[in-house]
């Protein structure tokens, strides 16, 4: 029976297991706590072992099982990620609902392994933790498919900071059993015989939960809600009774890398453990789950970007071509694989891409690398850069081209197939760099500063293309230390430059936290900004019919020129909107009346009679009116048969809805407000069939 490759992505649970506070306690007394770690065990100021969070894995691992038809027979809980975003209550209920995310084949004989991710909330709406599972189906290999990605943490070359001892009972499966994994393999002789082993083994998740208990202990005694992240792989069958040795190295602040050793034999019985544990607030920007790529992250910038998004959950597509700082050379594989280790060596995850960004399959193979390593890709950093910089005569056709190529191209080449994936998923955030240089001017740098705001043009459209998709689409400015700027800025400047400095901006921009789009930031030396194109009020000369003569601008060029009262634009329209309504002469405006009407109700009073049958013959639809703020109210229109009724509330299904504040309402009713202009600057909002919205002009003639 083949494996149901098409079950990737499919919807599995929601799951709820209801528990109590003994759930959480016999939990912990099946891992081992007793007195020396009270808190786990009465109910008196109860705290619950994050691990406990695994139970809830039983459901899910079934329908993994039986949704992707594998040899029941031969499957092993391989790998076990859990990220924990809340402390888990004493009691409640566990929600439960993820997919399948991949099947990687080993090959035939070998095996296959099936990726599982799944979120759990809290019925207080809390998210508990993301948890990410992998099953080694031993017989279920040989389909044909990817191998899944080398994933090794990194154990430094030295002896063990931290070692735990623990003794699990012979009689511990019985009780670890009771938390919901009942199966035969751990209680039954003559099963376990079936199996090929001697008798019944622990289970891996008892002795993972062990050593959960020895990583709080060691890092974050008492305060279990401090743990982060905790990740492994099931090596070995360990037999009841067996103690153990958890063995901890301390890799940086906030992160250790761990393994469980079976004291009596010396087989690794867990490997490539990871645990993350720290005060951090609440508001922590994480990237757990997410897959970036950062492009020129060899040095410079791009290796901060990456090293700090893998520290906080990323998985990191490090691409650098490794050339000279103006791109001539073969390249080299050095500065991407460095950074690919310096992350592993923090516990993290990453892949060294080499590809030239400059070329369309560069970009698509850089992309593949994000795919084929971790299945997608959230978030591009558009960072590679070079620099040829020459005064404007002496710019020959390739230092222009090939400055271009990089930077401008390059963002188009990765940012086509990344956006794909990311309008597929309905997620994304990507970053381009510009410049300062870019943005203001700087002598001798006309491609490099072309190119810059080139990037800047791609965000703006970028940005609108996505928005539907939740693609954010922004851009930095940043200034720093790094080879590229190493004979431009000022020595002393330098050493104060630490790209360090800019990271936090890039790293907010390309989080979910952050919902802006379409802008632009510099950053550098810890000072941050925001930049913006705006555009002056002007003046309007001549009516817009005749041309007017270039001295008549002289006669305005103040007024031309003045940005007083500037404003920004999100869009084409919403300027065009502006430039629209400089030529719509308001009627009360010009003429100087007063407003016909005083409020809303006044307007829907009025309506019955600035209907107009004759122009109404074949119209059937029903608007409704919601108009917010001081004397709005909600009124509906049904115009059907040539008559039209108008009353206050709302109707079950109208044909269209329009939005608006009770002050523009009367702007708009009263001749001082074009509805073009209402609407293109959002003042007026309109859902449904927004086409019937057309209609409204031509079947009321008000008589102000
Ligand atoms: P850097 O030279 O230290 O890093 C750039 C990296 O991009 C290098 O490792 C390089 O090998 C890689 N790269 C170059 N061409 C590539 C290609 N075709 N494909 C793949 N990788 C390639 O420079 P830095 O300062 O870190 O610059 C990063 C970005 O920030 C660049 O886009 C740069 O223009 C921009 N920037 C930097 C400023 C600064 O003050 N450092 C100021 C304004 C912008």
């Amino acid at each position: 029976m083949a494996l149901n490759l098409d079950a990737v992505g499919k919807k599995i649970g929601p799951f709820t297991k209801d528990y109590t506070w003994k759930d959480a306690v016999l939990y912990a007394l099946g891992v081992g706590a007793g007195f020396s770690d009270l808190e786990y065990c009465y109910e008196k100021d109860l705290k619950v072992i994050p691990s406990f969070g695994i139970t809830t894995i039983y459901d899910f691992m079934a329908e993994v099982a039986t949704t992707s038809n594998v040899n029941l027979a031969g499957i092993l809980h391989g790998e076990q990620e859990l990220i924990f975003h809340n402390p888990i209550p004493p009691e409640g209920a566990m929600i439960t609902e993820g997919a399948i995310k991949h099947y990687y084949d080993k090959g035939k004989d070998k095996g296959a392994l099936i990726v599982g991710e799944f979120e759990t909330s809290h019925s207080n709406g809390q998210k508990l933790f993301t948890s990410i599972v992998t099953v080694f189906a031993r017989l279920d290999g040989g389909f044909g498919g990817e191998n899944a990605p080398a994933k090794e943490v990194a154990f430094p070359d030295r002896d063990p900071d931290f070692v735990v001892d623990a003794s699990p009972s012979a009689d511990q499966p019985l009780i670890y059993r009771l938390s919901g994994d009942v199966f035969q393999l751990h209680v039954d002789q003559e099963f376990a015989e079936m199996a090929g082993f001697e008798k019944p083994i622990m289970h891996g998740l008892c002795t993972h939960g062990y050593a959960c208990r020895s990583l709080i202990q060691t890092f974050i005694p008492g305060e279990p809600e401090k743990a982060r992240r905790m990740d492994c792989r099931f090596k070995r069958p360990l037999y009841p009774g067996m103690p153990v040795r958890i063995v901890i190295w301390k890799t940086d602040e906030g992160r250790a890398v761990w393994k469980v050793i079976n004291t009596e034999t010396k087989e690794v019985v867990i490997d490539n453990g990871v645990f993350e544990y720290g005060d951090i607030p609440k508001t922590e920007i994480r990237f757990d789950g997410r897959v970036a790529i950062v492009t020129g992250a060899g040095a410079g910038l791009g290796r901060t970007y990456a090293l700090e998004l893998a520290k906080r959950g990323a998985k990191v597509v490090v691409n650098d071509l490794g050339g000279a700082r103006d791109g001539s050379g073969d390249g080299s594989q050095a500065p991407a694989d460095k950074v690919v280790d310096e992350i592993k060596a923090l516990g993290g995850e990453a892949v060294a891409n080499y590809d030239n960004v400059a070329t369309v399959d560069g970009g698509a193979n850089i992309v593949k690398t994000a795919l084929d390593a971790f299945g997608t890709v959230d978030i591009l950093i558009n960072n590679a850069g070079i620099l040829r910089d020459k005064s404007f005569l002496k710019m020959e056709p390739e230092n222009w081209a090939g400055v271009l190529d990089v930077h401008l191209n390059g963002a188009y080449n990765v940012s086509r197939p990344a956006f794909a994936v990311m309008k597929e998923k309905g997620y994304g955030r990507i970053l381009m760099t510009t410049s300062a240089a870019g943005l203001y001017g700087n002598f001798g740098q006309t491609n490099y500063t072309a190119a810059k705001m080139g990037l800047v043009g791609l965000m703006n459209t970028l940005k609108l293309e996505g928005r539907k998709y939740s693609i954010n689409v922004n851009t930095i400015a940043p200034v720093a230390a790094s080879r590229l700027t190493e004979d431009i800025l000022p020595p002393d400047f330098l050493d104060k430059l630490k790209p360090e400095l800019v990271t936090p901006m890039a790293l907010y921009l390309v989080s979910e936290v952050c919902t802006a789009s379409g802008n632009i930031y510099n950053a550098g030396l810890g000072c941050f900004n925001r930049v913006a194109m705006v555009t002056g009020p002007g003046a309007v000369v001549g009516d817009g019919q005749s041309v007017p003569a270039p001295e008549q601008l002289v006669a305005e060029w103040e007024k031309i020129t003045s940005l007083q009262g500037a404003r920004e634009y999100q869009d084409v329209t919403e300027q065009i909107g502006d430039l629209l309504a400089a030529f719509s002469k308001p009627a009360a405006a010009s003429t100087g009346e007063t407003a016909g009407f005083g409020s809303a109700t006044d307007v829907f009073d009025a309506m019955p009679a600035a209907f107009v049958a004759d122009a109404a013959s074949g119209v059937d639809v029903v608007f409704q009116y919601i108009i917010s703020g001081e004397g709005g109210g909600d009124w509906h229109s049904v115009i059907k048969d040539q008559t039209c009724r108008v009353t206050s509330g709302s109707h079950a299904k109208p044909n269209c809805t329009l939005k608006m504040d009770a002050a523009d309402f009367l702007d708009m009713m009263n001749g001082k407000l074009p509805a073009m202009q209402a609407y293109t600057s959002g003042k007026l909002k309109i859902e449904g069939d927004i086409m019937k919205s057309q209609l409204i002009e031509k079947v009321f003639k008000w008589n102000r």
